[in-house]
């Protein structure tokens, strides 16, 4: 087997120093979608696929308002002026490291030259948050070489600003908070209003299986924005007759029924998913500190099935993973993970079950299909942090 070369060697070939290297990781959304938003309840996992940036200054006085950053994945670098970065996006890998830089400059943190190598193991375009692990990684290396020390959810916050204001995909907090606060073997159950969360224990006997479609997904197509377009719209309404709400965080289902006339059946759906999603993520979080898997797998499923037809945000290979998952000993649930339209399907399954589900799964899908899905043996891991034994 050919050993892959570290990434502190591709850097010291490269720049011809050698730095210090940090590492963010994706994450896998366990229930709470599309709720971050709506300042309501989310709780994903940070998973055990990671971005590594390792950053070293300038190697001259000349190169001081140069950040030279180069991606192992694209084979490709780009230099940027620190002084005068890009005013906008432009729909390449450079953007979110561009994003976080911009968004650190917004905040009044700037910094001298530097070199910095990039390289990331979390599937692209799949749902698990590949952006926000190297926005987070980004963020880190770029703050330690800065010389500032920030509290973790300060940094979640700045990456999120980077994809809102540079990148221009409206995401919530989610995706970078998990992978800034994430903790080995437990869930992070966080509300995305007050930024408080509680860690809860993922107990080994049973596992998080990851079912990648293979139908690409990106944040910042136009969908995620119009569904959250549709929520706004419907909170607009809903405010005429409950002016002390600030968003759905604030409503019930109940609450909304007496005015559901009023608005469009779209945002009908939207707004119900929402306020349904919230509570089933209490509920979740309920039945996991009771280890109740039965109950947590139940919601898991009615998350997909409001995912399917009130947020409209599955895909039909998405549907057809998740139904096969459902008929399989020893998964409790199974649901679409993240933004949507394409992507994954998380799956919570007994651990002595795992070899078989995976396999029958893979087998079925494929021949409903055609597709062969990939699949991941989910591991909750460790926030982002400096690495020192690569
Ligand atoms: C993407 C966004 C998150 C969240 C999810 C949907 O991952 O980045 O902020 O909105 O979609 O739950």
């Amino acid at each position: 087997m050919s050993q892959e070369k570290s990434i502190q060697d591709i850097h010291f070939q490269r720049f011809g120093s050698r730095g210090r290297a940090f590492q963010a990781p994706g994450r896998v959304n366990l229930i709470g979608e599309h709720t971050d938003t709506s300042e309501g309840f989310v709780m994903p996992a940070a998973l055990d696929f990671h971005t590594v940036a390792v950053i070293s200054p300038a190697n001259s006085s000349k190169q001081e308002d140069a950040a030279v950053i180069h991606s192992e994945n694209f084979q490709e670098s780009v230099t940027l002026n620190l002084k005068h970065l890009p005013e906008h996006s432009r729909g390449h890998w450079s953007d979110y490291p561009t994003g976080v830089l911009w968004s650190l400059q917004q905040r009044g943190i700037t910094c001298k030259g530097f070199a910095m190598t990039l390289r990331g193991n979390v599937p692209q375009g799949a749902g698990l948050s590949s952006s926000a692990s190297v926005e987070v990684a980004v963020a880190i290396a770029v703050l330690a070489h800065a010389g500032v020390d920030l509290p973790k959810p300060e940094i979640a916050l700045l990456c999120q600003k980077a994809e809102n204001g540079f990148v221009g995909a409206q995401c919530g907090i989610m995706d970078q908070f998990v992978s800034c606060c994430g903790t080995r073997d437990h869930a992070l159950l966080l509300d995305c209003r007050t930024l408080q969360y509680d860690l809860l224990p993922l107990p080994e006997s049973v596992r998080l299986v990851v079912c990648n479609t293979m139908v690409r997904h990106s944040n910042a197509d136009g969908d995620y924005n119009s569904r959250r377009a549709d929520v706004e719209q419907g909170v607009k309404i809903l405010q005429r007759h409950l002016p002390q709400a600030r968003t759905l965080r604030d409503m019930t289902e109940a609450e909304m029924l007496p005015y559901a006339k009023e608005m469009p059946e779209n945002v009908l759906r939207r707004c119900r998913h929402v306020l349904s999603e919230n509570r089933r993520v209490m509920e979740a979080a309920e039945a996991l500190r009771q280890h109740d898997f039965v109950r947590f797998g139940t919601l898991m499923h009615k998350a997909h099935i409001s995912m399917r037809e009130d947020y409209q945000a599955s895909c039909k290979e998405a549907d057809i993973l998740v139904e096969l998952a459902m008929q399989q000993p020893g998964c409790y649930g199974a649901r679409i993970t993240g933004a949507g339209f394409g992507g994954c399907t998380v799956n919570l399954v007994e651990a002595d079950r795992v070899p078989v589900f995976m396999e029958t799964v893979s087998a079925a899908y494929r021949a409903a299909t055609g597709i062969q899905a990939e699949m991941y043996l989910g591991r909750a891991s460790n926030g982002a942090g400096e690495v020192t034994s690569l």
